[in-house]
């Protein structure tokens, strides 16, 4: 091997040490980037609350318990039970729905699924697409329709923070079907604020809200992937000052065989 070549080689091992960081990326086509950064604590611990006030009456994260939660977002057992859990559960359950699954199927039609492990299976991105997805659609049970998924079950349930969407329409192109859903006949091509009906929020804040509820469910889908984030990098780093290392040790080796 020449010495170029095997500093490449080292170099790909540093690179191959980074995969798990960036397997994350090359989601699905069409959807907004949610920016999320595991490492960012701050952002993950606003996640859960924004997750335990307006998620968790529906949904459960039934692989997490509220004391691992606690320990790796930072915050101590008091803290988790006096804003993080609203159902009397102990440090060592899980995140279970106050609300019978039965009860809510014949509310919605729909049991709401578990979300330990959405992030997974659609991935960060998405869930950032659909809760900035939903506009109102008075033809829906819940008023609310969502172009992400078409005749959802579940309420916009954050519209008081964002404000309500209305769809802006265009019309449609023969037989093509719509990309983004119709109403009345017509192509979705966007969805604009109603202006009176803003938010609590400003878009920016919102957008921020869920960038940190998508976080906090990729954490919840992958505790784990939390201390690779963070170990990852300074791993690179380390392989990196090893390579530059052994390339130095190896020209001084080399520098009278020649
Ligand atoms: C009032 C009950 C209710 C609340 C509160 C609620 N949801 Fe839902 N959610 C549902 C129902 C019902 C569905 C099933 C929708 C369907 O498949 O049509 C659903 C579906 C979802 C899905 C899509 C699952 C999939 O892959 O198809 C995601 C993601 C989701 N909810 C996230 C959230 C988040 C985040 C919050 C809090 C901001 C939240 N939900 C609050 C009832 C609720």
């Amino acid at each position: 091997m020449t010495k170029r070549s095997s500093v490449f080689a080292l170099a790909l091992a540093a690179l191959a040490a980074l995969a798990p960081t960036l397997a994350l990326a090359g989601e699905g086509e069409g959807l907004l980037d949610a920016n999320t950064h595991l490492t960012d604590r701050a952002s993950l611990q606003r996640g859960a609350s924004l997750f335990m006030n307006y998620c968790s009456g529906c949904h459960s994260l039934k692989y997490l318990r509220y004391g691992r939660m606690g320990d790796d977002l930072g915050l101590t057992e008091k803290q988790v039970t006096e804003n993080l859990n609203f159902t009397g559960a102990k440090n060592l359950d899980h995140i279970n729905v106050a609300m019978n699954p039965a009860e809510a199927e014949s509310w919605f039609g729909k049991t709401p699924p578990d979300l330990s492990l959405e992030a997974r299976s659609r991935g960060p991105n998405w869930i950032y697409t659909y809760l900035k997805s939903f506009y109102v659609d008075e033809s829906r049970p819940s008023g609310w329709n969502n172009t992400l998924l078409p005749n959802a079950a579940m309420p916009n349930v954050l519209w008081q923070l964002q404000g309500s969407q209305d769809a802006v329409t265009e019309p449609k192109h023969g037989n093509e079907p719509c990309e983004k859903g119709e109403v009345e006949g017509k192509c979705i091509k966007d969805l604009a604020l109603d202006p009176n009906r803003v938010g609590q929020m400003t878009p920016a804040e919102f957008d921020q809200a869920a960038r940190d509820i998508s976080a906090f469910l990729q954490y919840a889908g992958e505790p784990a992937a939390m201390e690779r984030e963070y170990w990852g990098w300074k791993v690179v780093l380390f392989l990196a000052f090893f390579t530059f290392l052994a390339y130095l040790l190896k020209h001084e080796f080399w520098r009278d065989v020649h």
